[in-house]
């Protein structure tokens, strides 16, 4: 029997989510919601709704994937999904990071599941190689590029000379940058998945006592050509430590030379460096953005599901009792 499941959101992300789960035959996408439906007419009516409560409220339907730009709305779609005991899949980084305690209490507390790989780094399996294969191993550290829009101007100002606005006007032709492109370019982003890491690395409540973030605003031409004059190139790094039971964060642009492995992440790619105790320092990288990669990383995650419906299994329970 296929698997029943909604999406919600049909823009970059969840229009690649539909497309990739179409391929799968096991998958049944029985429901999409959005907030325009008549923005999106080649979707069938008996998929396409703006009511995802209808969908939240349906039994057949255990595993809601979910990409939209609305954090609040987010927000409440989670918590109702996993106050449910269902599977919650989301790629709403800033929603995840705002809230991420209060949706795993819920989780542990309702039996549901709350997964978001597609958060940090698109399709770079970066939460699950250090929730589960480096499970045991002591996270000293993790440094990386972790938004590919200022990756990508960065890299477009030293590549060909281009102001800094150009290289912005380049990078949203493109689709690597948003309409608003503040979250990116100001650190936000990768403040938000810098949370994210530190959680999946340094445990639950991880205590941060220190957080510092500048964005790309300020870097000129000038500053890319001095850097490339000593051979070197500025990106803007996240930079998590753990020193005394403390996590800090500290994120802004860097000069790193050529012998350092991030300086070698160009254009839209991340590149994310973990530095474990005894496995020494592992280096992810790969394409941090757009729809494609970000809807793989959300397939990845429907499969790493329990397939068991946690909320019928509960319901189950509660009647033996
Ligand atoms: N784009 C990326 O490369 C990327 C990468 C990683 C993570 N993300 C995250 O993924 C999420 C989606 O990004 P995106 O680029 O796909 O955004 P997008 O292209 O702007 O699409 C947003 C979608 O959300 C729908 N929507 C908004 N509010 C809604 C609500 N309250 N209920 C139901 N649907 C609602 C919109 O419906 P209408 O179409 O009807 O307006 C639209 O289909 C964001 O949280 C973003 O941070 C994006």
């Amino acid at each position: 029997m296929k698997q029943r499941i909604a999406i919600i959101g049909h823009g970059t992300v969840g229009k690649a989510l539909y497309a990739q789960l179409q391929n799968l035959p096991n998958i049944e996408v029985v429901k999409v919601a959005v907030k325009h439906p008549a923005k999106h007419r080649e979707l069938s009516r008996n998929i396409l709704t703006d009511d995802v409560n209808s969908i939240l409220d349906r039994v057949d339907i255990q595993v809601i994937l979910e990409a939209i730009d609305d954090t609040d709305a987010a927000f409440a779609y989670a918590k109702k999904t996993l106050s449910e005991g269902k599977t919650y899949i989301t790629a709403s980084k800033k929603m995840v990071a705002a809230s991420i305690s209060a949706l795993h209490e819920m989780e542990a507390r309702f039996g549901g599941r709350l997964l978001y790989e597609a958060a940090v780094g698109g399709a770079i399996p970066v939460l699950r190689t250090l929730r589960e294969h480096l499970a045991g191993e002591e996270i000293i550290r993790i440094r990386g590029i972790v938004n590919g829009t200022c990756n990508y101007i960065l890299t477009r100002m030293g590549e060909d000379d281009l102001p800094f606005a150009k290289a912005l006007a380049e990078a949203q032709q493109r689709g690597f940058a948003e309409s608003d492109p503040t979250s990116d370019i100001d650190g936000w982003d990768s403040y938000y998945k810098s949370i994210i890491l530190a959680r999946a690395a340094f445990g639950d409540k991880p205590e941060i006592s220190k957080v510092k973030w500048h964005g790309i605003r300020e870097v000129g031409l000038a500053d890319v050509h001095a850097a490339a004059k000593v051979n070197e190139k500025i990106k803007l790094v996240a930079d998590i430590k753990h020193t005394n039971q403390r996590v800090s964060i500290d994120i802004r642009p860097t000069l790193l030379g050529s012998a350092d492995p991030l300086y070698h992440i160009d254009r839209e790619l991340n590149g994310i460096i973990i530095e474990g105790r005894y496995a020494g320092q592992l280096l992810l990288q790969g394409s941090g953005a757009g729809g494609n990669a970000t809807a793989s990383a959300m397939v990845g995650d429907l499969y790493n599901a329990p397939k068991a419906p946690q909320s019928i299994v509960r319901k189950l329970l509660l009647s033996v009792n």
